[in-house]
Order: structure tokens, then sequence, then C-alpha cells
């Protein structure tokens, strides 16, 4: 439809955090996503009605940076929010919450839904670029990983700096995972700025722990293309040690990432910013899936039942 754009969610497979200091990432676009809408609007002004269903507090919380991403992206787009009255109406099937790339799929929608809108016909690299501008609103300074997966689907290997990748990792089949959801709104700016810190004070530790993600990115991205699942687990849950180590994790998090480990996901770790949020957890096969989603929902969280590295299409 005329004004319309859609982005996806997103789930971070390896090395959320690391991935702002150009260490390799893999991300993956999950099938749930942002619809934004655009309207005419008979006042001088941008009017945004958020319609998405959201973890309690969330949008509350977010609506300062929420403003701050709009105006961003409007500047980048050279839309003049006074010459061209707008309203701007976000739903879809995404649950917002922290660590979900909620924030990435509002930016990529709204990109889209403005281009369409304006008759601008961008490419998914300017649509990219412009939801990373409306990201800055949200995180300051955000790798980019979040709307990259947000804008293009897939499973991906992100890497941002001197050897900047953005490249598709291609499955036969797409795998089930499982989000479970603290129910707690986190603030990544703060997450990442805390890791900056702790970095800066304990440079040597740091560094060995970021030396290993590195390896297991690597090991993990070869570990996908062979499709050893059981690997690709291992490495997920000694990732989560990592972050725990640089203190993104929290109780609730380690928590259920214990409860899907112990009902049988090959692996589990927190994804995304952490300090509330998400984690995932992977479980080939419906009934494993469904069963560690049982586990968690049985103490009382939200879960998502979805797959990673579907295509485009699928996702
Ligand atoms: C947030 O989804 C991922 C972080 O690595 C921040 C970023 O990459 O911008 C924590």
């Amino acid at each position: 439809m005329k004004g319309e754009g859609i982005g996806f969610g997103k789930t971070i497979l390896f090395n959320e955090h690391f991935v702002v200091y150009d260490i390799p990432s893999i991300v993956s676009a999950i099938g749930n996503y942002t619809v934004a809408r655009i309207e005419p609007y008979d006042k001088a002004k941008v009017e945004l009605v958020d319609n998405r269903k959201a973890t309690p507090n969330y949008k509350e919380e977010k609506l300062t940076q929420q403003q701050d991403s709009l105006k961003r992206m409007m500047a980048t787009m050279n839309i003049d929010p006074s010459k061209n009255g707008i309203k701007i109406t976000l739903e879809g099937n995404l649950y917002v919450a922290s660590g979900i790339g909620a924030s990435a799929a509002s930016c990529v929608a709204i990109a889209r839904a403005l281009s369409n809108y304006f008759d601008m016909n961008l490419s998914d690299e300017e649509i990219n670029n412009i939801a990373y501008e409306g990201e800055k609103g949200y995180h300051g300074t955000p790798s980019g990983v979040d709307n990259t997966a947000s804008t293009y689907g897939g499973l991906i290997w992100f890497q941002k700096g001197e050897e900047k990748a953005i490249e598709q990792i291609a499955l036969h089949y797409p795998i089930e995972i499982v989000i479970g959801n603290t129910g707690k709104v986190a603030n990544t700016k703060a997450a990442v700025a805390g890791v900056r810190e702790r970095r800066e004070k304990e440079p040597e530790k740091y560094q060995a722990i970021f030396d290993r993600a590195e390896n297991i990115a690597y090991l993990a991205k070869d570990a996908f293309e062979e499709e050893d699942f059981k690997e690709v687990g291992k490495l997920m849950n000694e990732n989560h040690k990592l972050l725990q180590q640089i203190e993104v994790s929290s109780r609730e998090l380690d928590f259920m990432v214990k409860l899907a480990r112990d009902a049988g996901a090959l692996g589990a770790k927190l994804t995304g910013g952490g300090l509330g949020g998400n984690m995932i957890a992977l479980t080939p096969g419906r009934e494993l899936q469904d069963t560690v989603a049982n586990a968690i929902e049985k103490e009382g969280f939200q879960t998502v039942k979805t797959v990673v590295g579907a295509s485009r299409k699928e996702a």
C-alpha cells in the first residue's frame, strides 16, 4: 500500500557489544516485524501514533529517544516536517521489547514508508543508512548490526570498521529458536557505555575476552556453514559466558538461559544489549522448540517462537 513499509525484528546470535569494537557478529532477522503507515495530516507537523504491542513501560521509557530518532531520519531524508504534515502509525506483529531489534525495526519501517510515500524509490542500502541515523537516537553510537538485519533479513555475518562486511550465511532450511523476554526494559546506550568504562579500567582482562569473542565468531560461522547446530549451541553458551564477564547479563537472563539449557536447548545466551531484555535459545525442530518455550513460560516469562536463517521472503 502507498506509504507503507516494514522492518524485521532481529536476534543477535553472536557478539553483541563486541561488535561495537569491530569484532564480527552473527545476527538474524526474525519472522516478526513492525509496519509503518504514513498518511497526510492536516497540521504542519509529524504526528506519531504508536500502536505496537509492547513490554509495559517500554514505549514510555523510549519516547524521547524515539522523537530524537525520528528527527534524525527526517533530516537525513531532507523532509521538512513544517512543510509536510504527516501522520505515522506504527503497528505489526513484533512484540516490542529490549533486545529484539524493536528500535531498528521501527526505523527501517519508517524509512521505507517515507521513501514510498514521497516517491523516493530508495535502495536497501539507502534505507539501511537512514535507519542507522535513526538508531543513533536510541543507541548513541550504534554498530549498525540491528538496522542491517532489520533491512536485509536472513542470517548475516556483520562487521563494522575497516573490515566492514555484510554477508548472508546461507542455510538449507531455517532453524527454530525461542526468544525469552525478562519483561525488563533495558537501556542499550547505558549498557554500551558501561562496557566502554570497564574496558578502559581493565584493558588486559577485556582484551583476552574480546580475543576469544573474535575466535568464537569465526568458529560459529564455520559451524553454521557445516550445519553443525550442536557446535553452534556450544559456542552460544560460551558467548554467554563472555557476556557475563563483561557484566551485561542479569539474574533473570541467567535464570532463563539455565531453564532453556535444562530443557534441552542446544545453546542459550542473552541477545541484544542485555541488562534485561531478551535471551535466545537454539532449538532445532518444533518439538524441542515447544519444550523449551513451555519451560520458560512456566516460570512466568513471555516467549516468541520463531526461526533464524529464513530468507527475506520467508522472514
Ligand atoms: C544491541 O542490539 C547490540 C549492541 O551490540 C549495540 C550495537 O551493536 O549497537 C549492544
